[in-house]
């Protein structure tokens, strides 16, 4: 049986199969080949988008703005500051607005809950731009950046650097359950990921051939890693954490001398950005050789241009 996505949310990778996500990350390949190219495309003729955003974003709002917007489709920003979102009136009523205004709904906030009503009452394909849980549209991206350095994706080794619970570490841990990968969360030990998504992910992954592993040692876990990643120490709306964090995750800087402790020459250096250098990683290993960073922030386009064909056509 074909992939059929019609109609479909992504809340989180969790709600994907492999061969969900392998379909994406194809759409993806495609359409990044048809822009490079040149091709003009115009599949979201007459459909509508709501992007609705809590929190700041460079490079998420600017993906599915300018994804939807050169496929002919018509994109609205939306602020909660311009709308009633959680104030006023009941999110399952925005909600129900939105779903006849528009064909999908881009949201970025703090809490899960709220994405998961927008689903739930609107009608049509929502997608989690980021929430404090998760941040499933940034690991296709990453994903596809690790799958155009070494060709293929499953049994390599990628290994997230630093707060090792946060979004970005979270939805790395399942999409590397997911789709084979041996994924190594390596921070403090109070940063470590809940037990739980842990013990669901080992099972995800007995399926895939994945491994997940939880290291507070630096050295050991960068060991033959394909790929080194690291996001920021306090993610936003933990601002008044940024002291603590900066004293329990100094030692899990990468730096140049991390990145060779891989003892691999070709290990590529991801961050999902925005990057504080000096932080979370070094000026020298971002603005490095290994470094794909941009590769990656650009693929965040193609991957969500992809999950919008896959999910409106
Ligand atoms: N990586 C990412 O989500 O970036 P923005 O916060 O700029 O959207
Ligand atoms: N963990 C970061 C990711 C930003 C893209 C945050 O939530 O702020």
């Amino acid at each position: 049986m074909g992939i059929n996505l019609k109609g479909r949310s992504l809340l989180t990778l969790l709600d994907f199969s492999y061969d969900e996500i392998r379909y994406l990350l194809d759409i993806s390949r495609q359409v990044k080949q048809e822009k490079r190219a040149g091709a003009v495309t115009q599949r979201f003729v007459g459909k509508t988008l709501a992007i609705v955003f809590e929190k700041r974003s460079t490079r998420t709002r600017t993906a599915f703005e300018t994804a939807f917007g050169e496929e002919g489709g018509h994109a609205v920003f939306l602020s909660k500051d311009d709308i009633h979102l959680g104030v006023k009136e009941d999110l399952e009523d925005t909600a129900r607005v939105l779903g006849r205004m528009f064909d999908a709904i881009a949201f970025r906030g703090f809490k899960q809950t709220t994405v998961e009503t927008l689903a739930k009452w609107s009608g049509v394909p929502v997608y989690n731009g980021l929430t404090d849980a998760y941040h499933p549209t940034q690991i296709l991206a990453d994903f596809q950046t690790i799958e155009e350095a070494f060709g293929t994706l499953r049994g390599r080794k990628l290994v997230y650097m630093g707060d090792a619970r946060n979004n970005v570490a979270v939805s790395l841990m399942i999409g590397s359950a997911k789709m084979g990968l041996h994924y190594v969360a390596c921070g403090p030990n109070e940063l470590h990921p809940d037990n739980s998504l842990v013990a669901k992910c080992r099972k995800i992954g007995d399926d895939q051939g994945a491994t997940i592993e939880i290291s507070a040692d630096p050295k050991k876990a960068v060991e033959n890693a394909d790929a080194l990643y690291t996001d920021v120490w306090a993610s936003m709306g933990e601002e008044d954490k940024m002291k603590e964090r900066i004293e329990l995750l100094r030692p899990f800087q990468v730096t140049e001398e991390v990145m060779r402790s891989t003892g691999k020459r070709d290990s590529i250096f991801l961050h999902c950005l925005p990057a504080v250098k000096g932080n979370e990683v070094t000026v020298e290993v971002i603005e490095g050789p290994a470094s794909r960073v941009f590769e990656e922030a650009e693929n965040r386009k193609h991957t969500i241009k992809a999950i919008m064909i896959a999910t409106l056509l």
